[in-house]
């Protein structure tokens, strides 16, 4: 194996001596340049062209924006961000600006190792996938839309949201519909559905270098309300081999075969599903009438704007609406500033009957006040590609 070739940027001398000292232990390790600036890092990447890139804690620049660049410029160099503090913020700050590793400083040096060794074989893994790939197969025909389904709370209800808004539009507009749970560790589309998961996103991966937009349709599982769904594998520890380079071919396939592509999000921000926020046309953040809920939304959507994510993309839908509740939907839309989507009434009754057997309430009961807020949502994403003339 050629040794893996490491760049280093910080500006703190003693950090730098402390990591080059680690590294020159690990013999299929090659620290090629030590920088602590943007220009000296430029100049590194384009006479040594490293592998990995360290970006370190000490830097009087934005890192992330550094981190933003050299992705955008060099999408085959893995990039790993030191970080002072565990925070779900700092996490999804880095991952988004293309790192695809984040250290917690101190760190031991078997951790840097193996984060270095880990994203140098993730780039190298993309390289070879992509390679594979006949240009025709990863061609975009005839571009499905990607609703993207998400909040960083869990339980708000992005699975019923996901489950019930993908038979709505099927409904609604008699297209081609696919559900795909991307809640990698603990999807459970397939007990909303009362579905037997034949195949899951692991059998693609497994099978990711023949994937089209041909060949994904027979990993499916129909299901009868005419949609189409892509479980989330049953065993989470076996999900690590899943990473975003796989998820993007899955939704890039998937959008090529179906009208719309309604994807259901676990409760946080982490690599592998990045895609789908990237390749998303509406992002549908799901908020419930509860003040931990309504900030952990602020916190999400300020931070996808500052990362650029268009804010005319990002859509607010409450969910359990509750007259007697802890906040009204006005309360909400002042806090956030942004008018609400759609709002969903709680009926736990029903939702409890729904997942006990199977049946989702568009299906099950398709004239009740939930089923009407489906169809209301429905018709309003369908709407926004036909006046928006996005095809
Ligand atoms: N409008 C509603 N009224 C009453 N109960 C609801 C409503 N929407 C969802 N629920 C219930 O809330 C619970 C959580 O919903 P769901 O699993 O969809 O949330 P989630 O956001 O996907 O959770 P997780 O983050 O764990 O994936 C479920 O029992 C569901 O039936
Ligand atoms: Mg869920």
């Amino acid at each position: 194996m050629d040794k893996i070739k490491v760049l280093l940027v910080e500006k703190s001398s003693s950090d730098r001596e402390l990591i080059s000292e680690t590294l020159s232990k690990i013999d299929y390790i090659n620290l090629v340049g030590e920088a602590d600036n943007a220009e000296e890092a430029n100049y590194f990447l384009n006479d040594n062209y490293p592998n990995v890139i360290l970006i370190g804690t000490n830097l009087e620049l934005d890192r992330h924006n550094l981190a933003k660049s050299i992705s955008n410029e060099y999408p085959d160099i893995a990039i790993i961000m030191i970080e002072n503090e565990l925070k779900e913020d700092t996490m999804y700050k880095a991952l988004f600006s293309g790192a695809k590793d984040v250290i917690i400083s101190p760190f031991t040096s078997s951790k840097l190792v193996d984060s270095i060794f880990r994203a140098a074989q993730l780039v190298n893994e993309k390289s070879v996938v992509h390679k594979d790939i006949p240009v025709k197969q990863r061609r975009r025909s005839g571009r499905g839309h990607v609703i993207t389904v998400f909040s960083t709370k869990g339980g708000v209800g992005k699975t019923f949201i996901s489950t019930n808004l993908a038979i709505s539009l099927a409904k609604d507009s008699d297209k081609r519909v696919c559900l795909v749970d991307l809640d990698l560790d603990f999807g459970n589309t397939v007990l909303a559905l009362n579905m037997v998961p034949r195949f899951t996103i692991l059998d693609i991966v497994d099978d990711i270098r023949n994937i089209d937009q041909d060949i994904i349709e027979s990993y499916l599982i129909p299901h009868e309300s005419g949609i189409k769904v892509l479980p989330a594998n049953a065993k989470p520890q076996i999900n690590e081999f899943v990473n975003s380079e796989h998820i993007e071919i899955i939704l890039r396939a998937l959008q090529g075969a179906f009208d719309y592509v309604v994807v259901d999000m676990p409760a946080r921000f982490y690599e592998p599903v990045n895609p789908a926020f990237q390749v998303a046309d509406v992002l549908l953040m799901v908020t419930t009438p509860e003040i931990s809920a309504v900030r952990n939304i602020k916190a999400s959507i300020q931070t996808l704007q500052e990362l650029n994510f268009p804010k005319s993309k990002i859509k607010v839908v409450l969910n359990k609406a509750d007259s007697s509740g802890q906040i009204k939907s006005k309360d909400v839309e002042s806090t956030l500033n942004q008018s609400l989507y759609e709002i969903i009434d709680a009926d736990y009754k029903q939702a409890m009957l729904s997942l006990n057997d199977g049946i989702p309430v568009t299906i099950g009961k398709p004239k009740s006040p939930i089923s009407k807020s489906f169809n209301s949502l429905a018709k309003k994403i369908n709407s926004e590609f036909i006046e928006s003339g996005v095809k």
